[in-house]
């Protein structure tokens, strides 16, 4: 038997050359795949213009292989803007692009194969960049959404969407959509026109997930990069494809060649469970976010907020000071680990009753007659949130009550 001529250490040095290479080409792209500066608010006229003959030509020849399925479940595909509706100035280049200009209709023509798995309507709610979505919208979003999911021949919306605020507009239908029924939001991290989009395979993943019953009871989902991921864990971690994650818990599945595969499900609060009805909610309660810091010595407020989420893993005494004055002025204000990770302190997030709040007081048991000082009202602990989505949280909770208590209850359901 002839020996192989390729030595060990040829492999490593064949190894490292690859590795280098990949890591090169990454920051090239990286680099060069961003948006514009300036997002675009509204739909340009690019948006009716043909992005490019080839591509163009290529959707044709696809959409003539595809039989669609007339008895496919139906999908409702709400189109909000962002990188998967994003044309560059110079298609099929690592050029900038304007993000939130091709509509729908036309993101979801661009992949006849989405015909195999479901039958397509779709709704334009904007067109922007998703720096540009702001709470009202995520309001708008929800309801439109919570009218749709009633009607008895829809089997789930998908929701394309920027990835810059992707994770927390999922986050917010995550709490706010009252149905078991499949709500995907998916994005892109590469414009539709550019060199091996990402945009068509999420939005195959994204449909195929939201027609599957498979996919029925498991909340508001981020299908990306073919990972299904729980909407309460999902992050945006990096500008690349992959980007998407969760922390240690949240990845519910997997878009498979046969379909989506679930291997987990949440076991928290949320679809036809939340208690959270939008009915009479235009606006959100403003809800300010803060960091702590060595030597920090907490911030103060201008803006009149309801509710403050303060990111920490520790605060300085000076912090503590500041936000327990906070505290005692009405203001709820919640704890979050950065990393989102943390999950000791809610208070009875596990079995049981949460223990009573612990609250601080400065009257004193000895039979001395001293001026009674009201207790301070305790502080909220978020469990396993970040600082981004405790925010959204508190907002929400904030819209059924302003006590520190009963929300420390709903942050140990949600
Ligand atoms: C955006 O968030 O609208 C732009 C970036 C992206 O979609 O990846």
């Amino acid at each position: 038997m002839q020996r192989s001529l390729i030595r060990p250490e040829s492999y490593v040095r064949l190894v490292r050359v690859v590795r280098s290479s990949v890591a090169l080409f990454a920051l090239v792209v990286g680099a060069c795949v961003r948006p514009s500066a300036a997002p675009v608010v509204s739909p340009s006229p690019a948006a009716t213009a043909p992005v490019a003959s080839a591509p163009a030509a290529g959707v044709a020849a696809r959409q003539a292989a595809v039989v669609p399925n007339p008895n496919a479940p139906k999908v409702l595909v709400i189109a909000t803007g962002g990188t998967i509706a994003g044309v560059q100035d110079a298609p099929g280049t690592l050029g900038s692009y304007r993000a939130g200009t091709l509509t729908a209709e036309q993101i979801t023509a661009s992949v006849p194969e989405l015909a195999r798995y479901a039958r397509i309507e779709t709704e334009q709610f904007s067109n922007v960049a998703s720096t540009l979505v702001t709470p009202e919208m995520w309001v708008k979003l929800a309801k439109r959404i919570n009218v749709v999911l009633q009607r008895g021949d829809l089997a789930g919306v998908v929701v394309t969407h920027g990835t810059d605020r992707l994770e927390e507009t999922a986050f917010f239908l995550y709490l706010t959509v009252r149905s078991n029924k499949p709500v995907v939001v998916v994005g892109a991290q590469r414009p539709a026109t550019g060199i091996s989009p990402d945009g068509p395979i999420n939005l195959l993943g994204a449909v195929r997930t939201a027609a599957s019953p498979k996919a029925v009871h498991k909340g508001v989902m981020v299908v990306m990069d073919d990972r299904i991921l729980s909407a309460r864990e999902s992050r945006k971690l990096y500008q690349r494809t992959g980007g998407f994650d969760t922390g240690d818990m949240g990845m519910l599945g997997v878009v498979a060649s046969q379909g989506p595969e679930f291997f987990f499900a949440p076991v928290r609060r949320f679809g036809e469970r939340s208690e959270f009805d939008l009915e009479r909610v235009d606006t959100l309660p403003k809800v300010e976010l803060t960091m702590s810091y060595p030597g920090g010595t907490g911030q103060t407020f201008t803006t009149n907020p309801k509710g403050v989420v303060v990111a920490t893993t520790g605060m300085t005494a000076a912090e503590n000071a500041t936000y327990r004055a906070l505290r005692q002025t009405g203001v709820v204000v919640v704890t979050s680990f950065t990393s989102g990770e943390n999950v000791n302190g809610g208070g009875g997030g596990g079995d049981g009753p949460p223990p009573p709040a612990r609250t601080d007081t400065t009257a004193r048991r000895d039979s001395v007659a001293r001026p009674v000082v009201a207790p301070v009202p305790p502080n909220v602990v978020a469990q396993h949130l970040t600082a981004t989505k405790a925010r959204i949280l508190l907002m929400v909770a904030l819209t059924k009550t302003n006590d520190p208590r009963e929300v420390q209850r709903i942050f140990n359901e949600y």
